[in-house]
């Protein structure tokens, strides 16, 4: 019986070291080098978890780690002793403890050349991180106390496709072209909730999702979309946008699906592109709705046949505005496939 069980748990072994393509002298090496603070799932050998532990330092981490899960304690500091064993990580979960920038050992980061993920939410720093892994693909500093981005610091970081930095202290100065170079490849944004009073310059042409919510953002450049052709989500809801700042063309961008206007205080509704699914215009100044002005495609060519090119809105929020009901009805003409409209 004994020796069936063994048979049996050598047999599990084999599985598993063949299901995790992870040689056995690794695998015993990472198992056998566990800290005691967290746990190591023997069937997920590359997962280390250390969260939830009340940790004011950093465990020693075994070698052939993968992902480290470090999130919810009280760790300050980031030092590189700690972590020079760690060059293999892919993903670095640091969200909520106390880390300050000051902690953050200089290079420690740049170690880990195939870092993929690193999240960093909740914690103290003043500023990025740097030098950061050029590996990265997601980097997340959301609620920080981040006032500065030191120029320079994303070169090279031709992977990273988010970057979320929302709840944070940042100023028109520190969102510049000479900032975000070197982001070739970003997809999203979010800079919400941080003291921006202009749209932030130096995007890549790549951004698909930009979110600015809660900022203090009044107006919009004529030609400030013109080189992101890309944009598809934005979010503008709770700023201070009024109709004299906001040209009324600037949305017609025929990438654009779901753009957010929520809470601010526009008198017009903007031109309205033909593509665009989602608009939230809630909690504006806007008095009338005039269907046929709205409308992107002429009234005229509104007929059955052709179909493809009809609008293609389907949500529409003009709540909390000065309209009173009931919805126009030149509005229901022009956007035919509308499945929800509050007004
Ligand atoms: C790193 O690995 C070496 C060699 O295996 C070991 O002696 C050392 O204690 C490790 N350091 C840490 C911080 O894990
Ligand atoms: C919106 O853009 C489309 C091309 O994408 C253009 O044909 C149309 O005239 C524009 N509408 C307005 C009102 O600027
Ligand atoms: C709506 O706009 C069209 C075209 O811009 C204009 O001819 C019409 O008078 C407007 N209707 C109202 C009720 O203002
Ligand atoms: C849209 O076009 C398709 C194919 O041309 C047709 O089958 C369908 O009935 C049309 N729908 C409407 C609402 O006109």
């Amino acid at each position: 019986m004994a020796t069936l069980q063994k048979l049996f748990s050598i047999l599990c072994l084999i599985t598993l070291v063949v299901s995790q393509d992870m040689p056995y002298e690794e695998l015993l090496a990472q198992i056998q080098a566990c800290p005691k603070e967290c746990s190591c799932p023997p069937n997920f050998p590359r997962a280390v978890y250390c969260d939830n532990k009340g940790l004011k330092s950093f465990p020693k981490i075994p070698p052939y780690t993968w992902y480290l899960y470090l999130q919810n304690n009280l760790l300050e500091t980031v030092p590189t002793d700690a972590l020079q064993n760690a060059t293999q990580l892919r993903w670095l979960n640091l969200n909520r403890n106390k880390i300050t920038s000051d902690g953050v050992d200089k290079g420690v980061l740049g170690t880990m050349k195939h870092l993929a993920h690193l999240y960093m939410d909740d914690n103290l720093l003043s500023t990025i991180p740097s030098p950061l892994p050029v590996s990265l693909e997601h980097l997340r500093l959301s609620r920080n106390r981040i006032s500065k981005i030191p120029a320079g610091v994303f070169v090279g970081m031709d992977k990273l496709n988010l970057l979320d930095l929302q709840g944070n202290k940042l100023m028109d100065d520190a969102v510049t072209e000479v900032s975000l170079k070197g982001l070739t490849n970003l997809v999203q944004i979010n800079l919400a909730k941080n003291q921006l009073s202009n749209m932030p310059l130096g995007l890549p042409p790549t951004t698909t999702q930009l979110f600015l919510d809660g900022n203090n953002i009044e107006k919009i450049p004529a030609d400030y979309f013109k080189g992101l052709p890309k944009m598809a989500f934005l979010r503008l809801n709770h700023n201070k946008l009024g109709s004299g700042g906001v040209p009324k063309d600037i949305f017609n961008i025929s990438s654009m699906l779901d753009l957010q206007l929520s809470h601010n205080q526009l008198t017009e509704v903007p031109v309205i592109p033909s593509g665009l699914e989602h608009l939230y215009l809630d909690h504006n100044k806007i008095a009338s709705v005039n269907g046929s002005s709205v409308c992107p495609i002429s009234f005229d060519s509104l007929d059955d046949s052709m179909n493809e090119s009809l609008p293609k809105l389907r949500y529409l929020r003009l709540d909390g505005n000065e309209i009173s009901p009931p919805i126009p009805r030149d509005v229901v003409m022009c956007f035919r496939l509308l499945r929800s409209i509050v007004i």
